[in-house]
């Protein structure tokens, strides 16, 4: 089985997909749950989901998106648009980083970015992923290391050791 390490900058990308996908889903299961506590674990998952989503977006600003153009110079206009939809999920991320606790109003911009985010991923799966995958020129593995490297070097300067 192909561990972590040897992902392809598709396979990479994807992941974070999956892995911010399972947090919009516990999110909404929290926010019909009758627990008084939820307010809390509501909010700590918002936030998450907006760090997760804004390294993901960097990288593939940083990395991929402008390798899939060099490689693929007919990707353009796709990637203009992928690139104005991470624009309008940051302006989302930023209301949601700005509001206080929990309450229908949080719920409400998740929900919306979900659904953004659900239509973006299946752009990049759909359309960008099958040009990456055709691309003669474009090394897939040898893009998920640089991909793997920024992420765990971001990771590291959004949570400092303790
Ligand atoms: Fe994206
Ligand atoms: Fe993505």
């Amino acid at each position: 089985m192909p561990t972590l390490a040897d992902k392809d900058a598709c396979e990479l990308l994807d992941a974070d997909h999956i892995a911010v996908k399972h947090l919009f889903v516990e999110y909404a299961r929290l926010a019909f749950a009758p627990a008084a506590a939820r307010g809390a674990d509501r909010k700590a998952l918002a936030m998450k989901i907006c760090e997760e989503l804004t390294l993901h977006a960097q990288i593939e600003e940083e990395i991929f998106y402008p390798a899939l153009q060099d490689a693929l110079p007919d990707t353009q206009g796709l990637l203009e648009e992928a690139r104005a939809e991470h624009q309008e999920a940051k302006k989302m991320i930023a209301q949601l980083q700005g509001m206080g606790a929990a309450d229908a109003a949080m719920d409400a911009l998740v929900v919306q970015l979900n659904r953004a985010i659900e239509h973006h991923v299946k752009e990049e799966r759909d359309e960008l992923f099958p040009k990456a995958k055709s691309a003669a020129g474009l090394d897939l593995d040898a893009l998920g290391a640089r991909l793997r490297e920024r992420q765990q070097e971001l990771q590291g300067e959004a949570a400092p050791a303790a």
